[in-house]
């Protein structure tokens, strides 16, 4: 099976999200299931900043846009112990710059960027030679891959018989821009319909993605019922609804060679099980010095970590920290950047209770790291999630997950109630209605397992044993590979 995987992000090249952490290491794990695997991203600013191996791949060609063309210059990385080609696609113009995709508001040519970007790849595929199975997307970024496949490269035996793979990571973000880009793309207008491209007068290029795509996939099979109807769909819900036959949920994995407490370089000492209230306290101890505190304090650690936007629930944790943080009980920590609101409540709500609320607005995989081995509690009490990876990286690192029953969150945290910690299935502290007192309950609940050590280390024990690993999913995506390669494109 020889796939080519495509995303506008990736681990350890460059991150803004969740995505990135799954493109790194998908192809890692279906190279470990015998796939011949391929990655194909841009070639970032932040990705050649890295210090990563990557040379000039000695091919070069021009990738036509509107009425001309851009060059696109193809590189290439080769780390030692990994199994999947990576290749990235430079064009100074387009991906030169200091963020993917731009700060408070997106770059102004994001269209033509990424319209470059999965033509590119689709010409890539072609002169790499041999043929390929499948073309696997990542988001609305390479939401035109399915449609060049079948529009305008059919005929190149290179693609002719690949089948392609959408997956959407989160339906919030189609890639909506103004009709006129639709001449970027070099597809007839014929196909600007309300059955193909076209979405509200605007061009839509996850929809194009998911109408042209022989098979789709989201994140989470409870996400993938969401989607299916409003307000999950974001207006695409009766699309996929045509397409449920076709749309599989499949949960992310982690990769633990980046996310194990026991030998992780982030953390001032690894730890397992058995030790964790040891390793705990030595991340604590390094987190407080991180954050200008003389020491830790006894009390319990309860840490968000993530994006700032509304998807992440920050109003709610802004009312939970404004309830809870005069009782004394919980020391909050939020780590995150976002919408300029979003931040300027956090810092004054750090500033209101100095010792007992840290806010670091910035992006720092280091502290994202030691902020869950510190961690005694997680929240992701998000309004919707398609899979969430912070609740699982906090499962394995002993942080115990408080989260909204939505989307992956459903499928990966088990409500803890007596039985379910005497059994071992309990992972977490789940809620249901998006509201403060929902989460303040469910915060309450933890606060007070908390305080019952036997219960507590229990939960802590069973939740470190889960296995998040991409084992299995990456069964999962070879099986949908398999299925969708058996069907006529
Ligand atoms: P999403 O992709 O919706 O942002 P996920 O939970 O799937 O949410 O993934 C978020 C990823 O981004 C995790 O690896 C998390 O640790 C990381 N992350 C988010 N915000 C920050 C931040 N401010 N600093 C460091 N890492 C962050
Ligand atoms: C998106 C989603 C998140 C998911 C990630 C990776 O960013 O918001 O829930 O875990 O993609 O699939």
């Amino acid at each position: 099976m020889r796939v080519l995987e495509i995303a506008s992000e990736a681990v350890p090249f460059a991150k803004t999200g969740g995505l990135a952490d799954v493109v790194g290491a998908l192809p890692e794990a279906l190279a470990g299931l015998g796939c011949d695997v391929t990655l194909v991203i841009p070639a970032y600013a932040e990705a050649l900043g890295k210090g990563l191996p990557i040379e000039p791949a000695g091919i070069e060609f021009d990738v036509p846009i509107g009425t001309g063309s851009r060059r696109a210059r193809i590189l290439r990385c080769r780390r030692e112990g990994q199994r999947a080609d990576v290749y990235l696609i430079a064009n100074d113009d387009l991906f030169d710059r200091p963020t993917l995709y731009g700060g408070a508001s997106d770059y102004p040519d994001n269209a033509e960027r990424f319209i470059f970007f999965s033509r590119a790849a689709v010409e890539l595929a072609c002169r790499l030679g041999g043929s390929w199975d499948i073309l696997h997307c990542h988001d609305w970024q390479t939401g035109l891959v399915p449609a060049y496949r079948r529009l305008l490269y059919g005929s190149n035996p290179a693609v002719a018989n690949a089948r392609t793979v959408m997956t959407i990571h989160n339906m919030a973000y189609q890639g909506l821009f103004w009709h006129w880009d639709m001449l970027l793309t070099g597809i007839d207008w014929s196909h600007f319909t309300w059955r193909e491209m076209e979405f509200y007068g605007q061009l839509n290029l996850l929809k194009t993605g998911v109408v042209f795509a022989d098979a789709v996939s989201t994140v989470s099979p409870t996400y993938a019922r969401e989607i299916q109807s409003a307000p999950g769909g974001c207006g695409l819900e009766g699309l996929l609804a045509s397409r449920r036959d076709s749309l599989a949920g499949i949960v992310n994995g982690i990769d633990t060679s980046l996310w194990n407490p026991a030998a992780d370089p982030l953390l001032p000492r690894g730890f397992g099980e058995a030790d964790v209230e040891e390793g705990k306290y030595a991340a604590r101890v390094a987190l407080a010095a991180r954050l200008g505190h003389a020491a830790p304090d006894a009390r319990p650690l309860a840490a968000f970590v993530g994006r700032l936007v509304e998807q992440k629930g920050i109003t709610l944790i802004l009312d939970a920290i404004t309830k809870l943080a005069g009782t004394g009980r919980v020391h909050f920590m939020v780590l995150g950047t976002g919408g300029r609101d979003e931040e300027h409540a956090l810092r004054q709500v750090a500033a209101a209770f100095p010792g007992t609320v840290d806010v670091v607005i910035g992006f720092e995989e280091g502290l994202a790291h030691l902020v869950q081995a510190a961690a005694d509690i997680t929240l992701v009490p998000s309004l919707f999630e398609p899979c969430g990876l912070t609740q699982l990286y906090a499962q394995r690192y002993g942080s115990i997950p408080v989260v909204r029953a939505t989307g992956g969150l459903v499928d990966t945290v088990v409500d803890a109630t007596p039985e379910t910690i005497r059994d071992g299935s309990a992972t977490g502290f789940v809620f249901n209605g998006f509201d403060a007192a929902g989460l303040e309950h469910a915060l309450g609940r933890a606060l007070a397992a908390y305080d019952d050590k036997p219960v507590w280390k229990r939960l802590v024990g069973n939740t470190m044993r889960q296995d998040w690993s991409w084992q299995a999913s990456g069964r999962e995506y070879m099986r949908l590979f398999e299925q969708t390669r058996a069907t006529t494109p």
